[in-house]
């Protein structure tokens, strides 16, 4: 038996979508995070451990080699571009990075224009408005980014959008979509190295798992 590997997890409803694909490697999530547990840390068997963190954290931990394994959205990895493999889709937490502005907004993102966006992903939409040559301010945030758009403090937001109803709720519409988003199973170079077979044996096996999801969600 080798060392334990460590799977980073974003903390949340995530874990639920990632449980029976992991489950196909041998790491049952079976008693992690249950209702009203503040555990962060978890040995699962004799193989593995599990460790809760905020999901922008997750590349951290795996960037350090802390975490060999990690589930992350693409919406993370493409803010954070670390140097981090990243062998699979998972193609669960799917939802898309968008422009979003006021239902009666009066200013369209034209060439020539300041815009000020409000964000909690200041380097994709400073990338996106740069590559259409436009000039923007961007207003970083942590969160409830659509009231940026309802207040005076940005003409227009940039975040993810999953159903729509955040948007429709506060009077906003889509404008743009930059790109889809899903989870992504992460691996640290550094444990690749180390532990080559076992890693690339787990990948494979994750892999399976979610090909064998895609073919029975298309069955259906
Ligand atoms: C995310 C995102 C949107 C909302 C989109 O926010 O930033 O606000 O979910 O989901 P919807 O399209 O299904 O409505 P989150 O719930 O993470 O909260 P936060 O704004 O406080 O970060």
């Amino acid at each position: 038996m080798g060392r334990r590997l460590t799977f980073a997890l974003p903390k949340g409803r995530i874990i639920k979508d990632a449980a029976p694909i992991l489950a196909e490697a041998g790491l049952s999530l079976e008693g992690v995070a249950k209702a009203g547990d503040r555990r962060l840390d978890y040995e699962i068997g004799a193989d593995y451990r599990v460790l809760l963190v905020k999901p922008t954290d997750v590349p951290t931990y795996v960037g350090y080699g802390v975490a060999d394994f990690g589930i992350v959205g693409r919406d993370t990895l493409e803010e954070q571009s670390r140097d981090l493999y990243e062998p699979v889709d998972l193609e669960i937490g799917r939802c898309r990075m968008c422009v979003a502005e006021p239902r009666d907004a009066r200013t369209r993102a034209t060439a020539g224009t300041l815009l000020k966006i409000a964000t909690k992903y200041p380097t994709v939409a400073e990338r996106h408005y740069r590559g259409k040559g436009i000039e923007t301010e961007i207003i970083p945030l942590f969160g409830s980014v659509e009231l940026g758009c309802l207040t005076t403090l940005a003409d227009q937001i940039v975040d993810i959008v999953e159903s729509g109803e955040t948007l429709r709720q506060n009077d906003l519409v889509e404008v743009e979509t930059i790109f889809p988003v899903s989870s992504r199973l992460v691996v640290s170079p550094a444990s690749l190295k180390l532990d080559r077979q076992r890693i690339r044996d787990i990948i494979e096996a994750i892999r399976s798992a979610v090909i064998a999801r895609r073919r029975e969600g298309s069955s259906k």
